[in-house]
């Protein structure tokens, strides 16, 4: 007889002894272990009498599949068991986008989103992957119409369940664009997490990155041409008094470094994560020259 904690237990000692790479929801072997069998087996993660329960053989195959999976082809665990959790909510996690990690996630849910003196009405998730970032800004302000963007069709098909997932229907459009090319609204707040690593690096990622789409990753002129083209074409599309979030990861010492004059405010997470800038309207209006 295997229970649920056996397994667990015997799946942490694997994934140890395997040297996986960590860092698509999870940061350590154990977690990575109660990842796999509880969303594997749909078990609810407040259930203090899951540990117990008997596996069924049926189950240990299923298990056994994808623990291999993971740690023979580094496929990262989100993609196995098509979920990953964002900001406390489940959202649906394939292939056709980046496996949600951004800590633009702790500001929704904190609603501590600085300079902006309203409830933001009309928010863009702008690069918007599998739409998580969107959805839960939908979610947290209520009544807000958000607007997902996203070039990858595929990522965008993926938005769109995440949509229904959530219960959400008119306030939510999904746009492809390549970045504001068609967009034709201005909004209160933009949030953007687009890719921002530089080609250098991408090659050198943990084989758990090669599952996700290189789209989602990578940005010419060491990771910022994007995030520049967002800065210098944001403005164009925030109301008064708008509001930029921008993340550029690692990439934050490299953007600092070129726009030293701009008052770029780097925030802060009480969870984790760093290289999120925030400015507003008039301030990307003022040192549009800078944005080169
Ligand atoms: C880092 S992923 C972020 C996905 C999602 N926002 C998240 O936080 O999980 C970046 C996304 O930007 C999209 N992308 C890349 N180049 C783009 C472009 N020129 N215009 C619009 N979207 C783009 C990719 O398809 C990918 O979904």
């Amino acid at each position: 007889m295997i229970t649920v904690d056996d397994y667990i237990q015997a799946t942490f000692e694997k994934f140890q002894e395997a040297g996986i790479f960590f860092g698509h929801g999870t940061d350590n072997a154990l977690d990575e272990a109660v990842y796999l069998v509880f969303a594997t087996l749909g078990l609810d993660y407040d259930d203090g009498a899951a540990g117990s329960r008997r596996l069924s053989s049926a189950e240990i195959e299923t298990l056994n599949t994808r623990r291999l999976d993971r740690i023979e082809s580094r496929t990262p665990m989100a993609y196995l068991v098509g979920e990953a959790w964002f900001g406390g909510r489940r959202f649906l996690a394939d292939s056709r986008a980046l496996i949600p990690r951004s800590p633009i996630a702790e500001l929704l849910i904190e609603k501590s989103l600085p300079f902006l003196d309203r409830e933001p009405e009309s928010i863009l998730d702008l690069c918007c992957g599998g739409g998580c970032i969107g959805i839960t800004a939908a979610l947290e302000f209520d009544g807000a119409c958000v607007d997902l963007a996203d070039l990858s069709a595929e990522a965008l098909e993926l938005a769109r369940e995440n949509v229904t997932l959530h219960g959400l229907g008119r306030e939510i459009r999904t746009l492809q664009s390549d970045l504001f090319d068609s967009i034709h609204s201005s909004y209160d707040l933009i949030l953007s997490n687009p890719p921002y690593v530089p080609a250098e690096e991408v090659a050198e990622l943990p084989a758990e990155y090669g599952h996700e789409p290189e789209l989602g990753l990578l940005s010419d002129d060491e990771g910022l041409a994007i995030p520049l083209r967002i800065l210098r074409e944001a403005p164009n599309y925030l109301r008064d008094r708008g509001l930029l979030v921008l993340e550029v990861g690692h990439s934050h010492l490299q953007l600092s470094e070129r726009l030293a004059g701009v008052p770029l405010l780097w925030l802060d997470f009480a969870y984790g994560g760093e290289g999120v800038l925030a400015i507003t309207r008039e301030d990307l209006l003022l040192y549009r020259e800078s944005f080169v």
